[in-house]
């Protein structure tokens, strides 16, 4: 199987906790779409693979960024470590050889999401913040929810991230603003 391959070059780029949440992720996106009807392959390779480039530092994500000639905003410079999911999945098909395209693009939005989320960018996206080595307030009730309703599982997420940055005095993307606004207007009789 290729997984076992990607495996054992990922213990080598990775430290053991990121390698470990790594597998829980795959896990958990694997259980996610068996249940909403996603690709259940290739939630396990994007899953496994969405963190390829976390242990490349902010400054040297921002270098091969530029290299791999990423859309870039100001904001970035500010927050480079949210480069490693675009910036991951061009190590992913450069490094890894992976070549399918719907496994790349959920790599790239995984920390950020985008206004047109597939159902499996949306699955790994849940199942990064989930997964069984996830511990915060009310993780279990968004473990549950996500097997529930995979879109007000991501608007949760969403509301987890921006809600630490601002916690942290940080800016706050644009981007994952962009997506937070179109996932609620696609439902506009959502509560939230
Ligand atoms: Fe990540
Ligand atoms: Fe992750």
């Amino acid at each position: 199987m290729k997984l076992d391959f990607y495996k054992e070059r990922l213990k080598g780029m990775l430290n053991h906790k990121r390698y470990e949440h790594s597998l829980g992720v795959m896990n958990t996106a694997v259980q996610l779409a068996a249940i909403h009807g996603a690709d259940v392959e290739r939630a396990a390779l994007a899953g496994l693979m969405h963190d390829c480039a976390r242990g490349v530092p902010g400054d040297t994500l921002l270098l091969m960024a530029q290299e791999f000639d990423l859309p870039m905003l100001e904001v970035d410079l500010a927050l480079p470590v949210l480069l490693h999911a675009p910036v991951g999945a061009q190590l992913a098909r450069r490094d890894f050889g992976v070549q399918d395209e719907v496994v790349l693009q959920a790599i790239a939005v995984h920390t950020l999401g985008d206004e047109h989320m597939t159902l499996l960018d949306k699955v790994l996206f849940v199942a990064d913040k989930v997964e069984p080595g996830r511990y915060f307030q009310n993780v279990d009730k968004l473990r549950a929810l996500a097997e529930r309703d995979i879109d007000q599982a991501l608007l949760n997420c969403y509301d987890l991230s921006v809600s630490y940055a601002l916690r942290l005095g940080d800016q706050v993307h644009p981007r994952m603003i962009a997506a937070r606004n179109r996932l609620i207007s696609e439902k506009p009789n959502r509560k939230i």
